[in-house]
């Protein structure tokens, strides 16, 4: 059994390699995932049976129960509140593992034998990592739902408190190895018993809950699909350090893949928005409620209507569609489709824009485009379509702002060298927008003001739906 179950280990660890690989390109990433699922489904079935230590009752009632919750999440969640999914999975995931670590170092004492040194370190990283994640998630989800305030918030010493909590931390874990392994330190404070009261064990609970609120706290609503993509790699660090305390390997190796894109997705989303992630982290930036103060609207702007703009439209012979976070707001992405294949009908060649941080969270554009059927050999990256702006007739703009916005090319914007679509490079350029209002940024946009550029104003899915019908007319 030994054997088989190794097998079965090494065969879930590729699945998962290469489920992961699968996920770089929107063409192969719903069968990527796939992938990966049965990468979980393997190990999962492995571990059962490898083990023989669980109650199958537990074990069925706990499967059926997660998959209707799972279930049902999936089906009925809107393509907007997807982040705060996101955070909610990544609080659970790091949850389980403290929630393992603490039953581990239970089992330990309660068998009498001493913990060993390794065991001690596994148990508290796991425990602190796995808490850390479980709060901070939490946080995130409240700031992306409206329950916690979006506002960054601040207090003096911040930073030090964090510092002093992280110290503090350092010390409770290095007296709980200590007292696992029979040292001087522990003993002192009665923490000799290795049961969950341990004052140590509930101490290190307590300041690693804390400490991963008060580190999200500070960082604004809108910052939070950075943050949540870091939390996501802190819940694999935690399962790769249960992995260490449970001596399984396949749960160190799904943990390592899970910390390490985790890092990776956070670094590609900083540089695509040329912060650093210090920035993010302590920048006290991203409230989206910050844009109401900016003057915008004080220059005067061409404004055209649905039966103009499907004129400029079905009269060019090149369009190039951008997509920003208004399209994930309106739900407008069926109604674009029918638009481009209108367009196309009469000869148009059509593509997509797609900039890697348009919307809120990691792919945002390219799922909400995969749902509405648009071929992926449609959909170019940035580098890709900027190549090609100076000789395309028009550009329609669904609900983007700042990833258009050329104040990035001047070095004392807030958004100073974010790189940018170029679509003022082009002959016509079409806004579909509500209004003048700035996007995340919170700075206006030139954009608007420019001689070759078109206000298209309203809800991106009711003007959608206007275009429809008069493109179908033109
Ligand atoms: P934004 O700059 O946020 O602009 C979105 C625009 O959509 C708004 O100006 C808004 O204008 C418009 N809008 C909202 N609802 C609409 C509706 N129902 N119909 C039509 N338009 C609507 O979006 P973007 O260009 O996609 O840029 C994304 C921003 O988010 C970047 O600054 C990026 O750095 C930031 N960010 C992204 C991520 C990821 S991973 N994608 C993570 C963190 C931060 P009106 O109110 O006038 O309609």
């Amino acid at each position: 059994m030994e054997s088989i179950a190794q097998i079965a280990y090494l065969i879930s660890a590729v699945l998962f390699v290469s489920g992961i690989k699968k996920l770089s390109s929107p063409a192969t990433a719903r069968s990527g995932n796939a992938r990966a699922s049965l990468a979980m489904l393997v190990a999962i079935v492995t571990v059962l049976l490898d083990t023989r230590i669980l109650d199958w009752t537990t074990v069925v009632a706990a499967v059926i129960a997660g998959a209707v919750v799972g279930g049902v999440l999936a089906r009925t969640i809107q393509m907007t509140a997807m982040p705060q999914l996101v955070a909610v999975f990544n609080g659970f995931g790091g949850a389980a593992s403290a929630a393992v670590a603490a039953a581990e170092f239970v089992r330990v004492g309660g068998s009498g034998t001493v913990l060993g040194l390794g065991d001690g370190v596994t148990i508290v990283l796991s425990t602190l990592i796995g808490a850390v994640t479980f709060s901070g998630s939490l946080i995130a989800f409240g700031k992306l739902q409206g329950i916690v305030t979006g506002s960054p918030v601040t207090f003096p010493l911040q930073k030090t408190l964090n510092a002093l909590l992280f110290v503090g931390i350092i010390v409770v874990g290095a007296s709980i190895a200590d007292a696992g392994i029979g040292g001087t330190v522990a003993p002192l404070f009665g923490a000799t018993a290795l049961d969950i009261g341990n004052p140590f064990f509930v101490a290190l609970v307590v300041a690693a809950l804390v400490l991963g609120v008060l580190l999200v706290i500070p960082i604004g609503g809108a910052d939070m699909p950075v943050v949540v993509s870091l939390l996501n790699s802190y819940s694999g660090l935690a399962a790769a350090a249960t992995g260490f305390v449970l001596g399984n390997w396949i749960l160190i190796i799904a943990g390592a893949l899970v910390g390490a894109s985790g890092l990776i997705l956070t670094q590609l989303m900083c540089k695509a928005m040329n912060r650093s992630l210090g920035n993010v982290a302590f920048g006290a930036f991203g409230t989206e409620g910050q844009t109401a103060r900016v003057k915008t609207g004080e220059r005067p702007v061409r404004d055209v209507d649905a039966e103009q703009a499907a004129m400029v439209l079905a009269y060019a012979s090149s369009v190039a569609v951008v997509p920003g976070y208004g399209l994930a707001v309106a739900q407008a992405q069926h109604e674009l489709k029918k638009v481009c294949d209108l367009l196309e009908d009469r000869g148009v060649t059509v593509r997509f824009g797609v900039h890697p941080v348009a919307g809120r969270m990691p792919g945002h554009m390219n799922v909400l485009l995969a749902e509405a059927d648009v071929s992926y050999d449609k959909l170019l990256d940035l580098d890709d379509i900027n190549a090609e702006f100076d000789s395309t007739d028009v550009v329609l703009i669904v609900g983007a702002n700042d990833v258009v916005n050329p104040a990035a090319r001047d070095p004392d914007s807030v958004i100073a060298g974010m790189p940018i679509l170029d679509v003022d490079k082009a002959r016509t350029v079409i806004v579909m927008k509500r209004s003048l209002s700035p996007g995340f940024a919170g700075i206006d946009n030139d954009l608007f003001y420019m001689e070759n550029t078109l206000m298209f104003f309203g809800d991106a899915k009711d003007q959608m739906s206007e275009l429809v019908k008069e493109v179908r007319e033109a």
